[in-house]
C-alpha cells in the first residue's frame, strides 16, 4: 500500500532540484508527504514541498502543512548496529534548534524526543522513518509564515510561527539551506566525536525539570524528566525519587502533566 502510493507520487516531478552542503534538493509545489517521497532517494538527498496534502505527523496524525511553512524531509545513512542510530532523533532536533537560534528566535526548547517549542506551543516538529534498510528519512515541519491555526481550527493557541517571533523571518529557501546545513554538521560531529559532543548542548534545550506521564506502551509513569543520557536513554526520577531509565523504544508517549 506504502509503496504503491508512494510510486505515484514519486511520477510527480519536481520544479528545481539544486545542491547545499552536500545535499541534493528536490523542491516540489505539492506533495502528498515529503517523507514518502524521499522513501526511494538516496543518501543526502532531500525533498521540500510548498505544500504537503497528507502531511504526516507522530502518532499517526495529520500534520498541517499549509503554504508558507517549511516541509522538509532529508535521506540519512545509518548502520544499525552503531549507537549512533539511536542517537539520530535527537541530533536531528537539535540540528533544528541551532538553526533557529542562529536566526535569532529566542526562549526555543524542546519537549522529548524532539518537538521545538515555544512555551506550550509548537514551532517545529520532527517525524523519523525508515523505509529501507541503512537509510532513516528525517522529516522536519517548521511554521514559518503558514497559517496552521486557520487551516485547523483545532489547533488554536497550540502552535507559533516564525512570523510571530521574527521581524524579517528567512526565505523557506534560505532556512532550507541552514536546516540541512546544521543537520550535516551535527552528523559530523556526531560521528567524528560520538555523542557525548552533542549531549550537554542537547539536555540545555529541555528547559526546566517537568512533571510529566509516560506511556510505556499502555503503562503509565509519572515523575520528573531531567534529560538523556549518553545512550539516548530518557532520565526519570519517579515519584519515589529513584532515577529511572528508559530506552526511547520503550516510551510511546511523553505529555508534560
Ligand atoms: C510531529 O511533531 O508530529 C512531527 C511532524 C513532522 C512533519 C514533517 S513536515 C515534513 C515531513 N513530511 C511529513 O509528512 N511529515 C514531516
Amino acid at each position: 500500500m506504502l509503496t504503491c502510493f508512494n510510486g505515484s507520487l514519486a511520477r510527480l516531478t519536481a520544479t528545481k532540484h539544486y545542491t547545499v552542503d552536500g545535499w541534493t534538493v528536490h523542491h516540489y509545489p505539492v506533495a502528498a508527504s515529503t517523507n514518502l517521497l524521499a522513501a526511494n532517494l538516496p543518501a543526502w538527498s532531500a525533498v521540500c514541498a510548498d505544500v504537503q496534502t497528507s502531511g504526516r505527523g507522530r502518532f499517526q496524525r495529520r500534520w498541517v502543512s499549509d503554504k508558507g511553512g517549511l516541509w522538509l524531509s532529508a535521506v540519512i545513512p545509518v548502520d544499525a548496529n552503531r549507537s549512533s542510530a539511536q542517537a539520530l532523533p535527537f541530533v536531528v532536533g537539535l540540528a533544528v534548534c541551532d538553526t533557529l537560534r542562529e536566526m535569532t528566535v529566542n526562549g526555543l526548547r524542546m519537549r522529548w524526543p524532539n518537538d521545538v517549542l515555544i512555551e506550550n506551543r509548537k514551532l517545529a516538529g520532527l517525524l523519523l522513518d525508515q523505509f529501507s534498510p541503512g537509510l532513516a528519512v528525517a522529516g522536519t515541519g517548521i511554521n514559518v509564515f503558514n497559517e496552521p491555526e486557520t487551516a485547523d481550527t483545532k489547533l488554536r493557541g497550540q502552535t507559533v510561527r516564525l512570523a510571530d517571533l521574527l521581524s524579517s523571518p528567512p526565505e523557506l529557501s534560505e532556512l532550507t539551506a541552514h536546516v540541512l546545513g546544521h543537520v550535516r554538521r551535527a552528523l559530523a560531529e556526531l560521528e567524528r566525536l560520538g555523542f557525548q559532543s552533542l549531549l550537554p548542548r542537547l539536555n540545555a534545550l529541555w528547559g526546566t525539570a517537568r512533571k510529566v506521564e509516560l506511556d510505556l506502551d499502555g503503562q503509565l509513569r509519572r515523575g520528573v524528566f531531567t534529560g538523556i543520557d549518553q545512550s539516548g536513554r530518557l532520565l526519570l526520577v519517579d515519584e519515589s525519587g529513584a532515577e529511572v531509565r528508559y530506552a526511547a523504544q520503550q516510551v510511546r508517549h511523553l505529555q508534560e502533566i
